[in-house]
């Protein structure tokens, strides 16, 4: 049995302005995504056999071609995204093969730097029973629910507050079950799981697996690859 890989790179990432979609901005020479799907393929634990990648419509062909040198022997599909993430992932999901597959991860794109045992640790978790797995990090504001009005509402205990990332890793017929089913409002894929009634296990994440999502944050991530190349 074998890992897919589902990557939302269709936003135009609006918060880190730039000409281009964001998971074409370069870090050190090469786009995010290119990172991304890299980083992946180290993840030799997980065994990818298959990377579908949810793109700007009419990139597919360009974004086939430059991925091609990076996934090796896996199946590698290029779908246009839709409107909103989910979208984008639901897009995908239709391309992930029925046979063959135990596991698949959700992975932005602007994630482009996951360590590798993060990605071990949540595909481990899902080969290990879980059906839907996040790996998060504790948060470290103080965290407030506020009204329409910006008034607060009340504060809750930060001990039992997380923040999630990807990659996210699901049993394959549960997440098709999630994207079947309402998706307004949903943030990220293990919240759909939640509205199905599934219990979602944690796994420990990493700073490194920060969301590139305003312009300075090509300046951290420009210093990890650096630490990385040293
Ligand atoms: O916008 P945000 O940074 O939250 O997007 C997270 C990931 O989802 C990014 O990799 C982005 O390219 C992707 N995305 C997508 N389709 C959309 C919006 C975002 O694939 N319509």
């Amino acid at each position: 049995m074998s890992t897919a890989a589902i990557i939302p790179a269709a936003g135009l990432g609006l918060r880190l302005g730039g000409e281009e979609p964001k998971a074409f901005r370069e870090v050190g020479g090469e786009s995010l995504l290119v990172h991304a799907v890299r980083g992946l393929r180290a993840a030799t634990a997980a065994d990818l056999a298959c990377f579908v990648v949810a793109v700007p419509a009419g990139t597919e062909d360009d974004v086939h071609k430059l991925l091609e040198p990076y996934v090796g022997s896996a199946v590698l599909r290029v779908v246009a995204g839709g409107a909103e993430r989910t979208d984008s992932v639901r897009l995908a999901l239709e391309l992930v093969p029925v046979d063959g597959i135990d596991c698949v991860l959700v992975h932005d794109a602007a994630r482009s730097f996951v360590p590798v045992e993060v990605i071990e640790r949540v595909v481990l978790a899902v080969r290990s029973g879980a059906p839907a797995v996040v790996p998060v990090i504790p948060v470290t504001d103080t965290i407030k629910r506020i009204d329409p009005g910006g008034m607060v509402v009340d504060t809750p205990d930060r001990s039992a507050l997380v923040a999630v990332q990807t990659p996210q890793g699901f049993e394959p017929n549960l997440l098709r079950r999630a994207h079947a089913g309402t998706v307004a409002g949903a943030t990220d894929d293990a919240m759909l799981c939640e509205r199905l009634g599934v219990t979602v296990r944690t796994v420990a994440g990493s700073e490194d697996a920060f969301k590139v999502t305003r312009p300075r944050d090509l300046i951290l991530a420009e210093s990890i690859l650096s630490e990385r190349r040293t």
